[in-house]
């Protein structure tokens, strides 16, 4: 099936909110506890938040939509880095959200979303590129590792009532 990215617009929230709690609940469905699960896909994945980044200027998000119908199958999220680094610098940028639904992983759009993210940050004079992973996320420490990201550092987590042990990636832009 194929697939086109886009850059999304604030008439996205929606869209944005349907596909972000959908991806958060398929990665993370059995893996960490339900009512966390549920809690943060209220929270962070309401359409005002996705509101709130579409009308900033310091953040950009982009849509994989499947050519057969629309359908949202991932996206991106740019945002000005809110990570807990030894040496921030104004140069930095992170990578604050990166999902496809499973059906379209190996399928070069995670990449595509990847490619998209680093040529703004690139446009945007950013030097380095930070993201927060969770430890235990073996399929996308391996995706960061294959693309440049080293690890530099932890931290915790929130989501919903529990904190879960993340590690602080980065990469040269
Ligand atoms: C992260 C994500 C966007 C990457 O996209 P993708 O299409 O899966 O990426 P790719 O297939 O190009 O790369 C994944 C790599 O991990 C490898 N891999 C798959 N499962 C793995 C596992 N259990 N352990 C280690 N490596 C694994 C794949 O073989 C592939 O490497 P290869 O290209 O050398 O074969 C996508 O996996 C995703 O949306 N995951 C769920 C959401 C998520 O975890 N987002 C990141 C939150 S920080």
């Amino acid at each position: 099936m194929d697939v086109s990215i886009r850059r999304a617009s604030q008439a996205d929230a929606q869209e944005a909110a349907l596909i972000g709690s959908a991806t958060f609940l398929e990665t993370f469905a059995g893996v960490i506890r339900g009512a966390d699960v549920v809690a943060h896909c209220a929270s962070a994945h309401a359409v005002a938040v996705y509101d709130s980044l579409l009308t900033s200027a310091d953040a950009a998000v982009w849509l994989a939509e499947s050519d057969d119908g629309g359908a949202p199958v991932g996206y991106a999220v740019l945002t000005r880095p809110d990570l807990p680094v030894r040496d921030p610098h104004p140069d930095d940028l992170e990578i604050k959200r990166i999902y496809v639904l499973s059906r379209f992983h190996g399928s070069g759009v995670g990449p595509r979303l990847m490619d998209a993210a680093l040529d703004e940050a690139k446009r945007r004079g950013g030097r380095r590129m930070l993201l927060g992973v969770y430890g235990q996320n073996a399929r996308a420490l391996a995706f960061y590792a294959k693309l440049g990201f080293t690890r530099i550092g932890e931290r915790q987590f929130q989501v919903g009532a529990n904190t879960y042990g993340d590690y602080i990636l980065a990469r040269r832009l």
